[in-house]
């Protein structure tokens, strides 16, 4: 079974349970959910109107469509 995520989310969500800040993982490209891992770099560059599709291992872009 696969699942098609669709998220325009950058970067994590910070919460704070406790004394330290915990980062979770918003974009969706994470190999270690719910955590943040650092993966949302790849969404930097970003266009406005387009849909990425990301390789989950590699976290490049395999294929980008309209988003209109
Ligand atoms: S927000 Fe997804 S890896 Fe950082």
């Amino acid at each position: 079974m696969a699942r098609l995520i669709r998220t325009d989310a950058t970067g994590p969500i910070r919460i704070d349970p406790q004394d330290k800040p915990v980062f979770v993982c918003a974009c969706g490209l994470t190999s270690n959910p719910p955590l943040c891992d650092g993966s949302h770099k790849a969404c930097k560059n970003e266009e406005d109107g387009t849909l990425y599709r990301y390789d989950p291992a590699t976290k490049e872009v395999v294929k980008t469509e309209s988003d209109a």
